[in-house]
């Protein structure tokens, strides 16, 4: 088994068809028709470009893209009111779950954040709260995503980078 690497999708591009399949399939339940597999792709394409935001961070190990995770200006347009921007996007291969591996992909996007100078990067999650406080993330406060109950926080990425 090789070492797992992670490292912006740009420089790894033969990668982008294999997770907007991925991210389709786990997230268009939730999202709704209109989040087609091509707005997949395309929006993934867009977090490959020079702008230091969006950009997607792949994981990959023996070959196989097994997870991702994206910088994002903008997440879900319910919670334009807090500003930004977002850790989002965040995914692991069914088969390599509970390794630690989205742990450490948050890790390095919050990392990456702090590089690109990000003051307070914020996320929303249905379902895994605690995951994200057990990395050192602060709740921000509840609300909702497509009339879905989410809660919103937020990490300040320099400062995470200190301790
Ligand atoms: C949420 C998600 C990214 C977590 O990825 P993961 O690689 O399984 O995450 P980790 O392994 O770092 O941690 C997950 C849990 O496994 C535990 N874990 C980590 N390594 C472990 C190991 N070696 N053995 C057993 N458990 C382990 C962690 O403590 C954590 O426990 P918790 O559920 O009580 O918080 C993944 O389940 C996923 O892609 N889900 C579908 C998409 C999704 O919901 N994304 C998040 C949107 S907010």
């Amino acid at each position: 088994m090789s070492l797992l690497q992670i490292a912006p999708l740009r420089d790894w591009p033969t990668k982008l068809d294999e997770l907007a399949a991925a991210h389709h399939a786990e997230w268009s339940p939730l999202i709704g028709p209109d989040w087609t597999l091509d707005v997949a792709r395309a929006e993934l394409h867009d977090s490959c470009g020079d702008a230091p935001l969006p950009a997607t961070f792949v994981a990959v190990q023996d070959g196989e893209a097994c997870g991702s995770v994206s910088l994002l200006v903008d997440d879900a347009d319910d919670l334009r009111g807090y500003g930004g921007p977002w850790l989002g996007s965040l995914w692991v291969s069914p088969t390599y779950r509970r390794r630690g591996i989205g742990a450490r992909l948050v890790r390095h996007a919050v990392e990456e954040a702090a590089r690109r100078g990000v003051d307070r990067l914020l996320l929303f999650t249905p379902r895994h709260a605690a995951f994200y406080r057990s990395l050192g993330w602060a709740d921000v406060g509840g609300a909702r995503v497509r009339g879905e109950p989410v809660d919103v926080l937020s990490c300040y990425p320099r400062i995470a980078m200190q301790s």
